[in-house]
């Protein structure tokens, strides 16, 4: 009598109190399985009592199990009396990409469908790989072109100005062929401005074969250019850098003829998106390619002013403040 009292007053907080509950009065070693073990020296005249009692007490407790079993649970499992079907979810947190990651992934799809694969380097460089293997020996006036970051002056240790780096570090490791593009970020002593900032982003190119043309670079242009703007009108102004000779810079005609100038509110015609050129024979022979057996082009432009032109965003600085009204505007774009 006493422990069926017991029984139905029992209360649990937890299941595991439940658990230890139906050891007690239920398990192998439990109170119930002692009770009936001592049934035979119960005496005949209390027998039926007695078996009653413990029959009684036995469906108690497995009740008792159950019923807080089920209450217990049904407010840690998903459906039942616990949970509130109708309350508003919490909302996930969906993050975009960068717009800097989608052109930059843009310009290697493009390029990887023509064989190109990708190359990386360090950003801290020094002199003979930013500088001096392509062509611009120590005082040579060009080096003023880019205005670096130096690290250490002896030995030279610098941050990378343009990521031609690379390819200087991926001629020096392989033979040609050569078909490869090198994405980084590179920096320059540039003041910051809603045009130019001192760290930016750059795709570089380099094929190198034997019988590499002017007329194959061009082609490879306009090919690319039709792929990232739509059907685009290209044209190719003499230029000079250090490591190509010839040189060009590649201007795009941002206008009427382009299938992209809806997006445009304002700048339409020629814009200048890349330099570009035969790789000069002095850059192959101090990369250890013999420029009698290869010929081969090279070129490079700004991922952040392409991303400027085809998301009509016009101040850069946008692109490293980390604004989430800026990036927010992106997730729909894969
Ligand atoms: N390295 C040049 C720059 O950073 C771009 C370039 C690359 C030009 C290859 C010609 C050929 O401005």
């Amino acid at each position: 009598q006493e422990h069926i009292q017991k029984v139905n007053a029992f209360q649990a907080e937890s299941l595991e109190q439940v658990e230890a509950f139906r050891i007690e009065y239920l398990g192998k070693k439990g109170l119930l399985k002692e009770f009936f073990a001592s049934f035979k020296s119960v005496p005949p005249e209390q027998k039926k009592e007695y078996g009653q009692a413990l029959n009684t007490l036995r469906q108690a407790a497995e009740e008792k199990v159950n019923q807080l079993k089920d209450e217990l649970g049904a407010s840690q499992s998903v459906t039942g009396p616990g949970m509130d079907l109708t309350r508003p979810g919490d909302a996930l947190a969906e993050g975009s990409r960068h717009p800097i990651s989608l052109v930059r992934q843009k310009i290697i799809d493009i390029f990887s469908r023509i064989g190109f694969n990708v190359s990386e380097g360090p950003e801290i460089e020094d002199d003979w790989h930013n500088f001096t293997a392509l062509n611009l020996p120590e005082y040579h006036p060009a080096r003023d072109m880019q205005d670096t970051f130096f690290i250490e002056t002896n030995p030279d240790l610098l941050l990378r100005t343009h990521t031609s780096s690379v390819q200087v570090r991926y001629m020096e490791n392989h033979t040609p062929p050569i078909r490869t593009i090198s994405p980084g970020r590179v920096y320059r002593n540039e003041a910051i401005s809603a045009r130019s900032h001192c760290f930016f982003h750059q795709v570089e190119g380099l094929y190198i074969d034997k019988g590499v043309s002017f007329a194959d670079l061009k082609q490879t242009l306009q090919y690319f250019t039709t792929e990232l703007f739509g059907k685009s009108r290209i044209r190719l102004r003499p230029s000079y850098f250090p490591f190509t000779e010839p040189s060009a810079e590649v201007d795009v005609y941002w206008g009427l003829e382009t299938e992209t100038d809806y997006r445009m509110t304002k700048g339409t015609g020629w814009l200048e998106i890349m330099g570009c050129g035969m790789v000069d024979p002095n850059v192959l022979k101090n990369c250890g390619i013999d420029p009698e057996e290869y010929s081969g082009y090279a070129f490079g432009m700004g991922i952040d002013r392409i991303a400027l032109l085809l998301y009509q965003i016009d101040d850069i600085r946008l692109l490293s403040e980390n604004d989430l009204r800026f990036l927010k505007q992106f997730k729909s774009e894969l």
